[in-house]
């Protein structure tokens, strides 16, 4: 499946959401049925990466897609020393929520691109409100060796997914 250039907000109307596959049960049921709920409930917001060609119904297949939203981690949570020079409240954050290909489209690059336009949006959006650092619960141990290499750090265990951090200033020296 060939991809287009840009990363758009999920729409319903032209993204076909039901013939996504990432082989990952909770990621495919999460842009099948709540990632458009969860937009329109303010709650987080979807970037999907449409295919070339068309579907029979006349929608776009989906061939990645990530979702963000607001978020904060406990300063206690933080190594010490990054944690001694920050405040003593919560500090805010941005969760990459969800983020996965298609599985015709796995293994060309396609997840390191979408990872970095997750990065650089979040990025983009601190740069105007604050924002220490992006997060991500890790679906499971492939997904931890896969942020890993991106230079995301541990943090701790949260609901039995592996919550993983990478700051902000890192983020900045990503070229794109
Ligand atoms: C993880 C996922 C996004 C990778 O997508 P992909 O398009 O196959 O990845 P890429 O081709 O861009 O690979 C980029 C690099 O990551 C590596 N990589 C890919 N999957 C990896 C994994 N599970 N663990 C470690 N490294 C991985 C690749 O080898 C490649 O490294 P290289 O540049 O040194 O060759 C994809 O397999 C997926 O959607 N998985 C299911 C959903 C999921 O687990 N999402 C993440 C957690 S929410």
């Amino acid at each position: 499946m060939s991809w287009t250039k840009e990363f758009v907000e999920l729409d319903k109307k032209l993204h076909e959401r039901k013939s996504f596959d990432c082989e990952k049960e909770e990621l495919n049921n999460f842009i099948q049925t709540k990632a458009a709920k969860h937009a329109l409930a303010g709650v987080s917001r979807t970037h999907v990466l449409p295919g070339k060609d068309p579907l029979e119904n006349g929608k776009l297949p989906i061939c990645a897609f990530y979702s963000l939203c607001p978020n904060y981690i406990e300063r206690e949570s933080l190594p010490d020393t990054i944690a001694k020079k920050l405040p003593r409240y919560p500090i805010p954050t941005i969760l990459i929520g969800q983020l996965a290909v298609d599985r015709n489209c796995k293994g060309q690059g396609l997840g390191q691109i979408t990872l970095i336009k997750a990065l650089k949006l979040a990025q983009a959006v601190s740069d105007k409100i604050g924002g220490y650092a992006v997060t991500v619960d890790c679906l499971d141990e492939d997904a931890e060796s896969f942020y890993r290499q991106f230079e995301f750090e541990e943090l701790q265990r949260v609901n039995g997914k592996m919550r993983m951090f990478i700051p902000m200033n890192k983020i900045r020296a990503i070229p794109g």
